[in-house]
């Protein structure tokens, strides 16, 4: 078995309320953990970051189906490598959103905004590791 973690980002079609965001997360639960799948979701200023880490075929296939997903857009892959283990697998999918701690979290990386588009692979992960600790109910 080959294990991978890809991590990707989106512009959403439109601003998310958490209602949205529950049932994408609701939906990404339930099959992600049929098909071994874990990951971690944040969304911010209308831009998605998320990683999906689990066997090669389950996620690449994950991957084609959200793309075709027209809640987003500009979807756009930033890393896809073999792992070893899966860093997030204690989370079906977990869900990181603004909050105090997200905007330090970017001011660390010396950014003021979210804007994935500029992260580069090192820090979209680093990102997304450091957001496990910072989870909203959802
Ligand atoms: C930003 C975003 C992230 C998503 N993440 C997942 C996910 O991790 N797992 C999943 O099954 N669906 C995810 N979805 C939903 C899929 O695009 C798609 O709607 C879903 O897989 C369809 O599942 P169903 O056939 O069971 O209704 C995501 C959608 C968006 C917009």
């Amino acid at each position: 078995m080959r294990l991978v973690r890809l991590v990707y980002y989106s512009h959403a079609s439109r601003e998310m309320s958490l209602s949205d965001l529950k049932s994408i997360l609701d939906v990404a639960r339930r099959n992600n953990q049929a098909q071994g799948i874990c990951g971690m979701l944040s969304y911010e200023q209308q831009y998605f970051l998320q990683a999906l880490e689990g066997e090669r075929s389950a996620v690449n296939e994950l991957y084609l189906d959200i793309a075709e997903d027209p809640r987003h857009d500009e979807i756009t892959i930033i890393s896809y490598e073999e792992i070893a283990e899966p860093f997030f697998k204690q989370w079906k999918m977990g869900y990181a959103g603004g909050s105090a701690e997200f905007t330090k979290l970017l001011q660390s990386m010396g950014q003021t905004e979210f804007l994935p588009d500029t992260m580069t692979p090192q820090q979209a992960f680093k990102f997304l590791q450091h957001l496990t600790g910072n989870q909203a109910e959802l």
